[in-house]
């Protein structure tokens, strides 16, 4: 018996729910076949965006989506994606596959798919091959309401109000694909673009996103850092309201990445091992982000993360399409637990990629749609968007077949959800045994716990012919006795109690 001990009155923080972020990239089938289709596809679509996945993706509540990439988003010019569609660029997507690409989704089609989903977004501008009045103009093309010449061009090219902006990154990855930079010099080159990223209505500020690590590279982290801190005073932020983070999961390294479904035991325990390496990275990342931050002003925005193994047989190497198992769904509600517990200093975090790119939520064969494990995680972990987080402990053992793939049976958060119910997140990492779990919330008075329960074989996962194998149920194992929650997680589940108190 393994006891989870809640604290109800010890709220630590508040889970934005940008938490549960995601991200889209001009890569592979994301952005084409997967999300944007065209007016004229013979796929039910709405001004080009498949109807299928807006919905699902609408249902899971998805609060806010990264956009144009990725590595893809140092080599994209705005301005090739704008205005009438056969007069747009064509281009060959040298990063990503060598595919053509004609820039028939553009700034207006994002904007567009986010009217739809009701989700905030995130603009990713060019550091790396882009200049400074390039990213200037975008910002003025995308947010301004007066007159100017960008204001003009919008509205020519048929939006009249300006657009939101919520976020915006100044570069990606720059220490790589961004242009190879090194942290003082994207430090200085970030002070310099950043200030002409204008917020031009106080109402709706830009919230401006510096590039950050990869991995462990605590000394780009620290050299950013000092570089856009140095004068201090009224710069005192460092230019900036959030610092990135990139950390994907790779069970055997970078250089055997192994199949998405094709695993053993062993590979399984490896990647989540690899996966809770996530909550020392946030720790230490932010160790150097207090000595900058001490009042955690800036937020860690943690948006690559995720599983990448190898592409699935038969599929374009550059398009990076992997299929997806209850060891995805362990990987994501892993994560997820580990962002609402550093909800102090993350404050939005994006899985990579939204459809049939890397870790998907959703993976699509010409009209056929599929959810995937990682996808009822997310619908899962909604309870969570916009909750305060509850002071909270599960006792584990540890389990595991060998050193480097020891790791805790159990991992979880809890919350409290704007709808004044105790929400509690449970991952069972063991694939032999369930465990029995006591859940004592102290001071506090349960009245009912019902829940939702994802669980199944290691490698099960959903496909075009057997759509459905993995999907969520009701969990009915939850006992109130004595004021406790009494019940046993299944091998290999993803549990969420709801408990009304
Ligand atoms: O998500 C795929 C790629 O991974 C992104 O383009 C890049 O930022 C990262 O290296």
């Amino acid at each position: 018996m393994f006891k989870l001990y809640v604290n109800p009155q010890n709220k630590k923080g508040h889970i934005n729910r940008e938490l549960q972020g995601h991200f889209s990239e001009h890569l592979g089938r994301c952005i084409y076949e997967g999300i944007y289709v065209g007016e004229n596809s013979p796929i039910p679509n709405t001004n080009g965006m498949r109807n299928d996945v807006v919905n699902a993706l609408k249902e899971m509540q998805i609060p806010v989506l990264r956009w144009p990439g990725g590595c893809f988003a140092d080599e994209y010019h705005w301005m090739d994606g704008i205005g009438p569609k056969e007069k747009r660029k064509r281009m060959i997507n040298t990063h990503w596959g060598g595919v053509v690409e004609d820039n028939s989704f553009g700034t207006h089609e994002f904007m567009e798919l986010c009217r739809q989903l009701g989700c905030k977004t995130y603009i990713n501008g060019n550091v790396g091959s882009g200049s400074v009045r390039e990213m200037s103009e975008w910002v003025e093309y995308m947010t301004f309401e007066g007159v100017s010449p960008m204001a003009e061009l919008r509205k020519q090219n048929g939006h009249e109000a300006p657009f939101r902006v919520d976020y915006f990154g100044v570069g990606n990855e720059n220490w790589g694909c961004g242009g190879n930079m090194n942290p003082e010099y994207y430090g200085n080159l970030y002070r310099h673009y950043q200030t002409y990223v204008r917020t031009y209505d106080a109402k709706k500020p830009i919230y401006k996103i510096a590039c950050g690590a990869n991995v462990d590279d605590y000394n780009w982290t620290r050299g950013v850092l000092e570089t856009t801190h140095k004068g201090g005073g009224s710069w005192a932020n460092g230019f900036m309201n959030g610092l990135s983070l990139h950390y994907y999961t790779h069970p055997n390294g970078w250089e055997h990445k192994g199949s998405a479904t094709d695993f053993d035991e062993k590979e399984w325990y490896r990647t989540l091992k690899k996966t809770l390496f996530m909550d020392e990275l946030i720790r230490q990342h932010g160790a150097i982000m207090d000595q900058f931050d001490k009042d955690k002003k800036i937020g860690m925005i943690v948006d690559e993360w995720g599983t990448w193994f190898d592409v699935e047989p038969g599929t374009n190497p550059g398009f990076l399409y992997q299929q997806n198992t209850m060891r995805d769904a362990l990987v994501a509600g892993i994560n997820l637990n580990i962002f609402n517990k550093h909800c102090d200093r993350v404050k939005m975090a994006n899985i990579a990629q939204l459809v049939n790119v890397l870790q998907s939520v959703i993976l699509t064969e010409g009209d056929k749609m599929i959810l995937t494990p990682t996808y009822h995680v997310f619908n899962m972990f909604k309870c969570h968007q916009d909750g305060e987080l509850l002071d909270s402990y599960v006792e584990s053992e540890e389990i595991g077949l060998e050193d480097d793939g020891r790791v805790p049976n159990l991992t979880e958060s809890v919350s409290l959800g704007k709808d004044g119910r105790i929400h509690i997140t449970v991952n069972n990492l063991s694939v032999e045994k369930d465990y029995e779990i006591e859940g004592i919330l102290a001071d506090t008075a349960i009245k009912e716990a019902t829940g939702t329960i994802l669980t199944g074989g290691m490698r099960d996962h959903n496909t075009f012919d057997d759509p459905d194998k993995v999907h969520t149920e009701r969990f009915v194992g939850c006992r109130v006795e004595n004021n406790r929650l009494k019940f046993t997680i299944p091998k290999c589940s993803v549990l969420h109690l709801e408990v009304t108190v």
